[in-house]
């Protein structure tokens, strides 16, 4: 196998910090040359972006849980590589691999970081699938309804950003465990009518067109067991007054604020914590990173099982890496979105 195809290094760098959503213009187009791997980095050609909301807390001047992305570097993601030149043992010229990985076609990446570089196994199933199902999104979903929620047989189970890509897979994990009604929350008719005939969902309310206290109060009467919050806001304080006693509410996500700051207003409704006894949790997948593989395996074996349902919205073009990245916010189709940059070599 060669070691590059090009000898330039396209890359999309941090043109300037965003202020309020993120755009295109937040990002600039720049050519470099290959970078050479020092003692324990890995030197990867991207294939596959994938995309995830909270890149954009990343952007802001407190990066969140991770180190800020700085004006000038290229801008960080979960990907899908393979290995052109390593000086780590662990990795082999010719792997494929998935982790922490930057907009460029050739980046330096590290197995020692906070969550590790999987070396990735020849599989049956689409490459892209290691950034979804078996990536971020199908892991919180599963650690999240599984560990998180502790669901259980008979539990009604609400679920908010249903289409997206942990929210698609969050329904089916909690019907495999036994819930006895699931419901996602989408906006818009189409999204959905999509999570109930295409993620075995019971139900959905949407939050665009619907009264959201009434249809909780419809399709749920005895309350809500356990709530997976993706979105925050209103919808969580919505949701804390339909709280069956000693439910318990997972916090996953905070769609509704655009991740442009890391302070964020808590819920009103917060006493329902104390009168209900609640149990609120919150997730961080790197918490889990030495189970990752048990929870794909077990995704794996409800994929099998025809219990899970893997939904993908594949772009390709590295041309249209900054573009992608506010429809996260302002409207996407259902499942995980990527950006194929480039096929494997054999
Ligand atoms: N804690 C962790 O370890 C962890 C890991 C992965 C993801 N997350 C979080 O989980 C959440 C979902 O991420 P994802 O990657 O699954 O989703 P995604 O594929 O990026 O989809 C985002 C979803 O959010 C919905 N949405 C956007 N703005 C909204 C708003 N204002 N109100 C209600 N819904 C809104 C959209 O649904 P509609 O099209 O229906 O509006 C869309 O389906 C994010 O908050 C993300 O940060 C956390």
């Amino acid at each position: 196998m060669s070691t590059t195809t090009t000898t330039v290094n396209r890359q999309w760098l941090l043109a300037r910090r965003p202020v309020g959503g993120v755009t295109t213009d937040d990002f600039r187009y720049a050519e470099a040359d290959v970078p050479v791997p020092g003692e324990g980095d890995v030197l990867v050609r991207t294939l596959y972006f994938g995309y995830d909301a909270s890149q954009r807390i990343w952007l802001t001047d407190d990066g969140g849980y991770m180190p800020p992305i700085q004006v000038g570097e290229p801008m960080r993601t979960m990907g899908i590589g393979q290995v052109v030149a390593s000086r780590d043992a662990g990795y082999a010229v010719g792997d494929l691999v998935e982790g922490f990985m930057s907009w460029q076609d050739y980046a330096l990446v590290r197995g020692d970081g906070p969550m590790p570089l999987r070396a990735l196994p020849p599989a049956e199933y689409p490459l892209s699938w290691n950034l979804g199902v078996f990536g971020v999104g199908g892991l919180t979903a599963y650690f999240g309804v599984t560990d998180g929620l502790k669901v259980r047989p008979g539990d009604t189970v609400v679920i908010s950003a249903a289409t997206g890509a942990t929210g698609h897979l969050a329904g089916g994990i909690a019907k495999a465990l036994g819930a006895k009604r699931v419901i996602g929350i989408a906006g818009g008719p189409e999204k959905c009518r999509w999570i109930v005939e295409q993620a075995g969902y019971d139900a959905a309310i949407d939050y665009k067109n619907d009264k959201l206290d009434e249809r909780l109060r419809e399709l749920c009467p005895d309350g809500v067991d356990a709530y997976f919050d993706n979105v925050g806001g209103d919808m969580l304080d919505a949701l804390l007054l339909h709280m069956a006693p000693q439910g318990r509410v997972l916090i996953c996500g905070a769609m509704s604020s655009g991740y442009t700051d890391v302070k964020l207003q808590g819920p009103t409704n917060y006493m329902r914590i104390c009168t209900h006894q609640l149990t609120v949790r919150g997730i961080l997948l790197f918490f889990y990173a030495d189970r990752l593989a048990e929870g794909a395996a077990q995704l794996g074996a409800w994929i099998r099982e025809g219990r899970l349902w893997v939904a993908e919205n594949i772009v390709e073009g590295f041309e249209h890496a900054p573009a992608l990245l506010p429809t996260m916010f302002t409207g996407k189709q259902p499942g995980k979105l990527l950006l194929k940059v480039a096929d494997p070599e054999r």
